[in-house]
């Protein structure tokens, strides 16, 4: 990578900053004086006025989504989760995965596009479960009919094999390794039902902290991250 990008991407600096740093004798390279920003850095230590520049590593984010807020960075449609953020961290971040605006629950938040491909890559078996409220009483036939495949409205073929787990009348937990558009609402109101309320608790082995209140964030553990490596 170019010094002057380096500078930018690792050292909170813009790239006009950093040509003006490079200008004043402010950067060393393997602690030699560098002027131009045309230069590779591959592995050697950058220090900025004297200070170490370490390489930032990307982000990764479990964000509670509360409703009325739409998972697309930018939106006409209402805000978007990433206000939820700090300013200063939003920059570059993209969404692994949406919710409708009316959907709860967890959501993944990063720069890092190969990580989100893999959450939300549609060859992945990273399964996705939802607490579900609907408005008709919940047959125990429908445990058979999603582990088989649902028709869906102008779809191709049968919906994967989905786990549905009947939590009481009206409620249930619904574990799909899909991700098509409006999938458990559609799901639901082909087998004649309702969804009134939808609340994402988990993707792949990554539970929704409970400790996490609905609007708030924060930041994943290593553990997590490399869950879908
Ligand atoms: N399925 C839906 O219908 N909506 C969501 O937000 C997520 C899955």
């Amino acid at each position: 990578m170019r010094l002057d990008r380096f500078l930018s991407e690792n050292a909170n600096m813009s790239r006009k900053e950093a040509k003006r740093a490079l200008h004043r004798e402010d950067i060393t390279v393997d602690g030699v004086v560098v002027k131009k920003g045309d230069g590779k850095i591959i592995g050697q230590q950058v220090h900025v006025n004297g200070v170490l520049v370490t390489i930032r590593q990307p982000v990764y984010i479990m964000l509670h989504k509360p409703v009325d807020y739409v998972c697309s960075t930018v939106s006409d449609d209402g805000e978007s989760v990433l206000e939820l953020l700090p300013e200063e961290i939003r920059k570059g971040l993209h969404i692994a995965g949406r919710l409708d605006k009316d959907t709860t629950g967890l959501v993944l938040i990063t720069e890092d596009g190969q990580w989100s491909h893999r959450v939300t890559s549609p060859n992945s078996v990273c399964q996705k479960s939802y607490l579900v409220t609907v408005d008709e009483t919940l047959s125990t036939d429908l445990i058979e009919q999603f582990n088989s495949g649902i028709q869906l409205n102008s779809e191709h073929g049968l919906t994967k094999p989905a786990k549905l787990e009947i939590v009481s009348d009206k409620i249930a937990r619904l574990t799909i390794s899909e991700g098509k558009y409006h999938q458990v609402k559609r799901m639901f109101a082909a087998v004649g039902n309702h969804v009134v309320s939808l609340h994402r608790e988990q993707i792949g082995q990554l539970v929704l902290d409970s400790s996490i209140e609905s609007g708030q964030w924060r930041y994943l553990t290593s553990e997590e991250i490399a869950s879908f490596l």
